[in-house]
């Protein structure tokens, strides 16, 4: 079974930016302004409409997507058509086989968005280490997801922290569609807090670990770090 399978909704959710891709979609258009060639592996790229967004007049040589999702591929196809010209590839595939298997190219900018927590500890160490190892020496991680907030010491409580804010604010959607999130959250989401997802990064070897972003409510967390 796919562990995202409610594109409608997610496209829902993202319009009525209730987790914050409003404030990534800024942060990501600040790093990649940064330097001048652009080569994007964007792992767990769902419809690719953030790297569009946030990539919008910029020089892009090459942008590869990867996700195990085919709708998930299809929308992401569709969107960076419509852009227009920026060269692309999209990977229908789990991304921890990717990356372990994945030789001979290097890439600029590796983002992961919305999808580390779905791995268990050890997985997420290795995905970040192959990052790095896959990333050119003048390289930038873009990293955003859901995090714990400090105190928080079970994966269960921040799930039921996040879902009373969904029953108590995401009204843009329906009953069902909540229930579809909610369901999704509690069987497939492992966030790690704030400073350890910081450690897990510098762990695999990246430097200038910066926090972009953090909301108000503390669900959400954005983090960018060069190769070194
Ligand atoms: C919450 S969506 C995020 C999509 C996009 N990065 C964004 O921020 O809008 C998570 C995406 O990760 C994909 N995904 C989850 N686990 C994956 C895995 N093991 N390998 C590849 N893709 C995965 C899902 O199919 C889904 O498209």
């Amino acid at each position: 079974m796919s562990n995202f399978d409610f594109w409608d909704t997610y496209e829902r959710i993202v319009g009525h930016d209730y987790m914050c891709h409003r404030e990534i979609t800024l942060a990501y258009g600040e790093v990649l302004r940064r330097s001048r060639t652009h080569s994007v592996l964007d792992l767990g790229c769902g419809d690719a409409s953030v790297f569009v967004r946030a990539s919008r007049g910029l020089p892009v040589a090459h942008y590869r997507g990867v996700d195990q999702s085919e709708d998930a591929i299809g929308r992401a196809e569709r969107h960076l058509s419509l852009s227009g010209d920026v060269p692309f590839d999209l990977v229908c595939r789990d991304l921890m086989g990717f990356v372990e298997n994945h030789r001979g190219a290097r890439y600029t900018d590796i983002v992961l968005g919305y999808v580390l927590h779905h791995f268990s500890l050890p997985e997420k160490r290795k995905v970040l280490h192959r990052c790095r190892e896959l990333m050119e020496s003048e390289g930038t991680l873009f990293l955003f997801d859901v995090a714990r907030r400090a105190g928080e010491t079970s994966y269960a409580a921040y799930h039921e922290r996040l879902c009373r804010e969904i029953d108590g604010n995401w009204d843009g959607l329906s009953i069902d569609e909540r229930s579809v999130v909610k369901e999704h959250i509690r069987q497939w989401d492992f966030p790690e807090g704030v400073d350890e997802t910081r450690k897990l990064i510098e762990e695999a070897g990246f430097e200038k670990v910066s926090l972009r972003f953090r909301d108000a409510a503390e669900f959400y967390v954005v983090f960018a770090a060069t190769r070194g």
